[in-house]
């Protein structure tokens, strides 16, 4: 078995990527896989064609890896692969799609207004940052709406930061995503799905000093992480519930991690959802696949096999 693992790229979380690209070779060698780690660049075609793996495991986080890119190119190259489906990933990728998608299927998610940058130029950042601060209100949360990894995010407590926020957001991504905050646990439920229905994992629950933004998600150290998450039986069974439901509406494959906070009364509230979770050493995925019931090697030479079905 040949699997080639793409990583890097050239999105803002390339370092990430790389990171997570080198741990899931590690693991698979020591299941006995032969692996190849390739660069996302002008090199990749040719060094695939002459390749030849049996699987493709594209682990490159944002832009080409999770918007369906690399997904398609791969379909053109008729080379099977680990994780959604373009399509798919071209809905999942994009926050106010999804968002949109998920609360039509009944599923709760923070109210939100998702705005372009060239909006701001037509009718200008007060008058629109007032009507978004009158319909959301505060705190809320600013991200990029095709973003990962925290990068660009900015929670919002007073209206006279929203425009330094904005300024953030759009050095990460043309369009904005300005999403009410929602107090509460932040967890991460990972699901697998190996051709016999979505399986959720056991519940991550994250806490940290401040926010959980870059520093805090990649340094060692920096978060503390419950696995399985603190929670009674009813609230395990609404966090797994939220992530089987999304995995399953936005129609993804093989494997997804859900964000999501759950609040004080007991909702759990979609805030991302992830086609490439990170695969690092302090990423949610490979502990909350730790904490599962077979092991990570098994677990991740199982998706290898669910890509050639
Ligand atoms: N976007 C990063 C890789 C994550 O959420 O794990």
């Amino acid at each position: 078995l040949t699997v080639a693992i793409l990583a890097g790229g050239l999105s803002h979380e390339r370092d990430v990527s790389l990171r997570s690209g080198r741990r899931v070779a590690g693991v698979l060698r020591d299941e006995g896989v032969k692996v190849h780690v390739l660069d996302v660049d002008a090199n990749l075609v040719p060094r695939l064609d002459e390749l030849r793996p049996d699987v493709v495991w594209p682990l490159v986080h944002g832009s080409t890896g999770e918007d369906g890119s690399l997904q398609d190119l791969l379909g053109l190259l008729d080379l099977p692969f680990v994780g959604s489906e373009a399509a798919a990933c071209r809905l999942a990728s994009q926050k106010p799609v999804a968002k949109a998608l998920l609360r039509q299927a009944g599923l709760p998610t923070p109210d939100h207004a998702a705005l372009p940058q060239s909006l701001f130029r037509e009718v200008g950042a007060r008058t629109l940052l007032t009507a978004v601060e009158r319909k959301i209100g505060l705190p809320l949360v600013v991200k990029p709406a095709g973003g990962g990894s925290a990068l660009g995010v900015t929670v919002v407590e007073r209206s006279e930061d929203l425009p330094e926020a904005m300024v953030a957001c759009f050095a990460y991504g043309d369009e904005a995503l300005l999403e009410r905050a929602v107090r509460g646990t932040e967890v991460a439920v990972s699901v697998v799905d190996l051709g016999d229905g979505p399986q959720a994992l056991p519940a991550v629950e994250i806490v940290t000093e401040g926010p959980y933004d870059y520093d805090a998600r990649y340094n060692p150290g920096r978060s503390e992480y419950f696995v399985p998450a603190r929670l009674d039986e009813t609230q395990t069974r609404t966090v797994q519930d939220l992530a089987v439901a999304v995995h399953r509406s936005l129609g993804l494959r093989h494997l997804s991690r859900t964000d999501m906070i759950l609040d004080d009364d007991g909702v759990a509230w979609f805030l991302d959802i992830n086609v490439a979770p990170g695969m690092t050493e302090t990423s949610l995925f490979p502990q909350a696949a730790q904490a599962g019931e077979s092991s990570t090697g098994e677990l991740y030479v199982s998706l290898v096999r669910a890509a050639l079905r």
